[in-house]
């Protein structure tokens, strides 16, 4: 046992008003009491339920450092098991995505499960039958997680039994998700395709860092998209043509810091929180005439003109997604390891609107995220950097004190400046309530 572990003296010193010591983003032990606490007491994201349209349809994927199966049952509910059989282990599922039929099958023994987990048979099963094998675990079957919750398609699940509710936890932070929902004229999202999926070398706190991080653009990204701003400057374009879709995406990112600053950020409580309140570089997209008429006619004008006037920029849902509602798109922070994060960027397509949306959506995903983009590279350089710079010795603390006020109430709903650090500091707070609320203290654990 390591200084941190029944310690949330310890762990809780590790964030502090304006900074956040290194162990949090480079130990070993810390990292992995964030798995047993942190991605446990949370709403963690599991998957779409468009990605398990059908009955017996399901996916893998890890909730933290835990496998899990998302499946969809006979009775159509998404349900969410522990990728492990309960006879010795083996995992049930190793294929992204499959259908299993009405039941799963342990490779090892064959014994099986329905898609609720349920056990269904066990091959020579009078082996058992002097035993008290119905009175101990395995005979549950596959074991679900805590709790799982499906908001409009978007599916969350806590692994432990008891703690925060899905709406406490997230509460007024949903209406990023249903704007994105909301900008279907039928107010319903399908995934497109698998996500591009890219490894990192780095800490997976400092991709969600990043999605609030409104400093870096025109900083990091300007050998990629300084460069295509110049090029096409000198292409003399005229006036009156239709700018190109991948100059629409790409130039934004070189807009000044007072753009950034005028956009604004809102917090919310338990870590969430997102940039563009007032504008984004999502906002000045070329819309197709006939996506609005679909609007209207579904919402009204007055309704439709508002779902399309946010252009929310990046919503954190604390602990590891952010989504993008004016594109469609949700980012996966899978934490594989202290210096280690799996990637997955998703892009959903509007049910009911125009493909031009979706080729947006899309190549936004290519141009920006992807491992053969030109953009998310830069990112990915200076994470590896820092991951590697937090071990110099000398120097502890990470500084996240741009624009901090004395006595920050995270429990209260904020808008400030765009460029605040107050997301980081917010993200940070909920990293250390969630951490310690079920870590008993080392004296505790000896009395
Ligand atoms: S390990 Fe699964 S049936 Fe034996
Ligand atoms: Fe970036």
């Amino acid at each position: 046992m390591g200084r941190y572990t029944d310690n949330p003296a310890a762990v809780a010193a590790l964030v502090q008003p304006h900074q956040v010591h290194r162990d949090t983003y480079v130990d070993r032990e810390i990292f992995d009491l964030e798995m047993k606490h942190l991605f446990a007491n949370t709403w963690v994201f599991v998957g779409h339920d468009s990605q398990t349209p059908k009955k017996g349809d399901y996916i893998t994927t890890q909730i933290g450092t835990q496998p899990v199966i998302m499946v969809r049952h006979s009775d159509n509910e998404i349900y969410v098991l522990l990728n492990r059989c309960p006879h010795k282990g083996t995992k049930i599922a190793i294929d992204r995505s499959g259908n299993t039929g009405k039941f799963f099958r342990c490779p090892y023994h064959a014994w099986s499960f329905k898609t609720n987990g349920c056990l269904l048979a066990i091959p020579l099963k009078k082996g058992y039958a002097e035993t008290d094998f119905k009175e101990g675990e395995a005979s549950h079957g596959m074991k679900p997680v805590g709790a799982v919750k499906n908001h409009r398609g978007f599916v969350f699940a806590r692994l432990a039994q008891d703690g925060i509710g899905f709406d406490e936890y997230f509460g007024n932070s949903l209406s990023s998700l249903d704007n994105m929902v909301d900008r279907s004229p039928e107010g319903r999202l399908e995934v497109a395709g698998p996500p591009l999926r890219y490894m990192h070398n780095c800490n997976w706190k400092m991709l969600v860092d990043n999605q609030t991080d409104t400093c870096h653009p025109m900083v990091a990204h300007e050998s990629s998209a300084g460069t295509a701003v110049r090029l096409f400057e000198q292409a003399n374009w005229p006036e009156d043509k239709p700018k190109p879709m991948a100059m629409e995406i790409i130039a934004p990112f070189m807009s000044p810091y007072e753009f950034f600053e005028e956009m604004g950020i809102r917090t919310w409580p338990n870590g969430h929180g997102h940039t563009g309140v007032h504008h984004s570089i999502h906002s000045d997209y070329s819309m197709a005439p006939e996506y609005w008429d679909a609007m209207v006619e579904t919402y009204g004008e007055e309704r439709a003109g508002q779902i399309l006037g946010e252009s929310r920029h990046n919503t954190v849902y604390w602990p590891n997604i952010m989504i993008k509602g004016p594109i469609q798109q949700l980012r996966n922070f899978i934490p594989m390891g202290p210096d280690k994060t799996l990637v997955e960027s998703y892009i959903y397509r509007l049910v009911g609107a125009p493909d031009i949306l979706l080729e947006r959506t899309a190549m936004y995903n290519r141009l920006i995220n992807a491992p053969t983009s030109i953009v998310g590279h830069d990112d990915l350089e200076m994470y590896e950097r820092a991951q590697e710079g937090l071990h110099v010795d000398g120097l502890e603390w990470i500084n996240i004190q741009r624009l901090h006020v004395e006595d920050e109430d995270f429990d209260e709903e904020a808008v400030e400046n765009g460029t605040t650090e107050r997301q980081m500091r917010n993200q940070m707070h909920a990293w250390s309530k969630f951490m310690t609320m079920s870590m008993t203290s080392s004296q505790e654990a000896a009395e």
